[in-house]
């Protein structure tokens, strides 16, 4: 570069230009030998050396005409010079910045195209699980619920004795307390006492306290006994509790409810059967029975209905009038039925599983039968 712009080492008496009207030739290489300079400045480090050799502060080649051209010149020209000096700046700080701008998305533009997705490249495979076989189960209960205009609502697993028992009828002294003996947590002395829901009951209350009636609801979640494991008892299991509270549900609404629901879960050749129960919550209580799915309700000689061609599924009942007392309901004007269905259970039945445990347990061998 500088060879071909050796003019600026010397003055303008030296380079015999005496004249006003022969600057501009002079300026005109300068700017020449620029333009071509810039036009081979093609990254960003030839950028920096162009940028040092033409703007550089103590022997870029403006400030060599700066000293060697424009300071020594005589008045005649001095005029001249440095009206092409300011020129020749403007275009060389104008084209620098251009041709940086430039080069900046031009590397931009190559980062982007190296980083750009290659959509037909194969992906990477990441197994994902299936969803539990009680928890497909669950979703198949809510399923048919919904259905029929019953809506999901869920409550907490941490239960007062109030709300689990007490709400329900079942007083302190209740015999039934003993088949539902449960965990209770440690609280600071004078606390008021906690313990794990023995079942999804309480959230019966939960919900008429809060809501007007009519309700239509099933609670789906974990409960808690203090039950020895084996193969049909866990000390936490599943449950999905049903509620419909209205001015006119009768006996019948009930009984075709129930028996809807048994038949859209276990199909439609499989018969109902309600024995009378007890709960102290419902009035009258049933438990209900299918006809066993495994021997088609025959029953001689079948092992998982024990002849009996039955099988029980669950209990359940028209709400005790007592209940509504606890919620503010009337109870001379309201009627209602509930459930409470075992999801486990039910698993088992449906999927011929004989040890709830496996459920439980998380081997994947087991799991994995049920995609
Ligand atoms: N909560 C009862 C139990 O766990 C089941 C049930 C629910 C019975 C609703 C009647 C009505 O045994």
């Amino acid at each position: 570069m500088s060879e071909k712009i050796s003019s600026i080492a010397q003055t303008l008496p030296h380079l015999g230009v005496n004249d006003p009207a022969r600057v501009g030739a002079l300026f005109a290489e300068v700017r020449a030998a620029f333009d071509r300079d810039a036009s081979s400045a093609g990254d960003e480090a030839s950028w920096k050396i162009l940028r040092d050799a033409w703007l550089g502060r103590k022997s870029g080649v403006l400030t060599l005409v700066t000293d060697n051209w424009l300071k020594p010149a005589s008045p005649e020209l001095k005029r001249a010079v440095g009206a092409a000096l300011n020129e020749l700046r403007a275009h060389v700080e104008a084209q620098i910045e251009e041709r940086r701008k430039a080069l900046q998305a031009s590397t931009e533009q190559t980062a982007a195209a190296r980083e750009r997705l290659d959509l037909s490249l194969p992906g990477v495979e990441r197994p994902i699980g299936s969803r539990h076989l009680v928890r497909q189960v669950q979703e198949e209960i809510e399923r048919i619920f919904l259905s029929i205009g019953f809506s999901v609502v869920e409550g907490p697993e941490i239960e007062t004795p109030y709300y689990n028992f007490e709400a329900l009828n079942i007083p302190e002294y209740h015999p039934v307390r003993d088949d539902m003996d449960t965990f209770y947590l440690d609280v600071p002395p004078g606390a008021k006492p906690l313990l794990l829901r023995t079942h999804t009951s309480p959230m019966q209350i939960r919900t008429m306290e809060k809501q007007k009636p009519p309700v239509r609801i099933i609670v789906p979640g974990k409960v808690y006994r203090r039950d020895n494991p084996d193969a049909t008892h866990s000390f936490m299991f599943h449950q999905v509790e049903g509620l419909a509270v209205d001015t006119d549900i009768t006996f019948c609404e009930f009984k075709g409810t129930m028996e809807y629901f048994i038949r859209e879960f276990f199909g439609p050749s499989v018969k109902t059967r309600f024995r009378p129960s007890y709960f102290p919550f419902t009035e009258p209580s049933a438990e209900l029975d299918a006809s066993c799915i495994f021997c088609g309700g025959r029953g001689s000689g079948c092992a998982k209905c024990k002849g009996s061609g039955w099988i029980e599924l669950f209990g359940a009942g028209m709400v005790d009038p007592s209940v509504y007392g606890f919620v503010n309901y009337d109870a001379k004007k309201l009627s209602g039925f509930a459930f409470g269905l075992g999801p486990d259970r039910m698993a088992m039945l449906k999927y011929g599983v004989e040890d709830i445990q496996t459920f439980f347990q998380n081997d994947v061998r087991f799991l994995r039968q049920f995609p």
